[in-house]
């Protein structure tokens, strides 16, 4: 028997999202997403390579179905795809793509696993980018119109809804330039995306509140990377707070606070990036969700020197200070910490889903038959020794899905970034399973580890 364990109807998941499995890019009438088009640029994704097929989910979901029972899960994270929907992005339905969720819906429940569904994972319908995408305030009541539809479409038989999954995203998105669509570089058009974000999820939750959604829970997914300073002295101290104030500080003050923080406003005026706030705007924003959807990898050590930092990371892994092979630290507390600051500066009570952890690249080769993939187990128990100290100091942590069922397409990365319990050969659409999947079958069969 594990030796800690999780409470009573514990959700025990595994975690994807549309465009990194689904494939069928142009199939059934489904129109293209910024990830289609920028996946398409040569030189923007690992090798070239594009999500057209991916892991041609949309023609396998019931083999994958069948290798979730298989695991043994109760529930199944995934996002929909709004271009599939509705390919201009607003207007006309494309049933077809209707169809395919409610055939991916029936089978989970068919088989006695719980949908959780993200509305939007990233994959912008490329139609809205044409008219400015996250940039334009507008999208506020183009996510409202696409999120009021899939509540009436699937009021009854999804129990759990995030309106986003880390809206951190769309900042990559606007203020970068080549990680992600659609790459412009421009700082203030990230804020500004990252405001509307807010409102969107605002919009999201205002809809799900007015729709008959039965028994359904809604949440926001924000992902936390705590920063902690490499030097104890002012600039690094500086330079955490900073990155930890523009990233999931950003949102979760909005969220849940109904502000943005002093500090981040300061920023704003000072680069001269402040986005339009309009009346109303913090209010539409702040709603409360049911539960909050926690993404949760690992900590980020900062330092503004950076020389200092690459010897500091090199010593540290020469002395075999604790890294994974993959080049990672590992650092499981990080999952406590994240639920700590939560409940002790957001809402104490509120109930958590660790909606995301995993780990890449543990020994994905054959050796003997199998993916011997040791790290990620270690990585996994690690994390779920901390989820459930955060569960025994009184957090209410309602479940854990883990990134990911199978290995998939990892954005820019693409395929050279292998999340997944079951190794995905690309060639032939075989699914594998690594010992973490045999691991992970007992970890829920249990309720427990250890
Ligand atoms: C998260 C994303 C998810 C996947 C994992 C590895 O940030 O939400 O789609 O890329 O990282």
């Amino acid at each position: 028997m594990a030796a800690l364990i999780f409470p009573k109807d514990f959700l025990w998941g595994v975690a994807t999202s549309a465009y990194q499995i689904e494939g069928a890019a142009l199939e059934d009438g489904k129109g293209l997403s910024i990830w289609d088009t920028f996946s398409h640029i040569p030189g923007n994704c690992y090798n070239n390579l594009t999500g057209d097929v991916a892991c041609d989910h949309y023609h396998l979901y019931q083999e994958d179905i069948k290798q979730m029972k298989k695991l043994g899960v109760n529930s199944y994270r995934f996002s929909f795809s709004w271009s599939r929907i509705l390919p201009e992005g607003t207007g006309k339905v494309n049933t077809k793509g209707l169809d395919f969720y409610k055939r991916l819906v029936d089978g989970l429940l068919e088989s006695g696993i719980v949908p959780n569904a993200t509305i939007y994972h990233w994959d912008l319908p490329q139609a809205l980018q044409d008219k400015g995408g996250w940039a334009n305030r507008n999208i506020k009541d183009w996510y409202a119109e696409y999120a009021s539809l899939l509540f009436r479409e699937f009021s009854g038989i999804i129990p759990y809804w995030a309106t986003l999954n880390e809206p951190i995203a769309v900042y990559i998105g606007y203020a970068t330039a080549g990680i992600f669509p659609p790459g412009l570089g421009d700082e203030k058009l990230g804020k500004a995306a990252m405001h509307h974000a807010m409102l969107a999820h605002g919009e999201g939750i205002k809809a799900f509140r007015s729709e008959n959604m039965k028994n359904g829970k809604i949440g926001v997914v924000v992902d936390i990377w705590n920063r902690h300073p490499a030097r104890d002295c002012d600039e690094d101290r500086a330079l955490a707070l900073k990155e930890n104030e523009n990233s999931y500080r950003f949102f979760l003050n909005g969220m849940f606070k109904g502000i943005y923080s002093d500090y981040i406003q300061e920023q704003m005026k000072k680069e001269k990036t402040m986005p339009v706030i309009m009346p109303g705007d913090m209010e539409l924003m702040c709603q409360k969700p049911d539960f909050y959807g926690l993404n949760v990898y690992n900590r980020v050590v900062v330092s503004a020197d950076q020389e200092f930092l690459k010897n500091r990371n090199e010593q540290m892994k020469k002395k075999g200070g604790n890294f994974l092979d993959n080049g990672n630290e590992y650092y499981p507390e990080a999952a406590y910490d994240a639920i700590t600051m939560f409940r002790n500066e957001y809402d104490a009570k509120m109930p958590i889903i660790v909606t995301e952890n995993g780990t890449p690249n543990c020994n994905e080769e054959v050796i003997d038959g199998r993916f011997h993939d040791e790290d990620r187990i270690r990585y996994v128990n690690g994390f779920l020794e901390q989820i459930h100290r955060a569960i025994e100091e009184g957090a209410n942590v309602k479940g854990y899905y883990l990134w990911s069922l199978l290995d998939n397409y990892e954005w820019s990365v693409a395929t050279s970034y292998r999340f997944g319990l079951l190794h995905t050969d690309f060639e032939t659409q075989e699914r594998i399973w690594k010992d973490s999947a045999n691991w992970y079958k007992k970890i829920i069969a249990e309720n427990g580890v250890g």
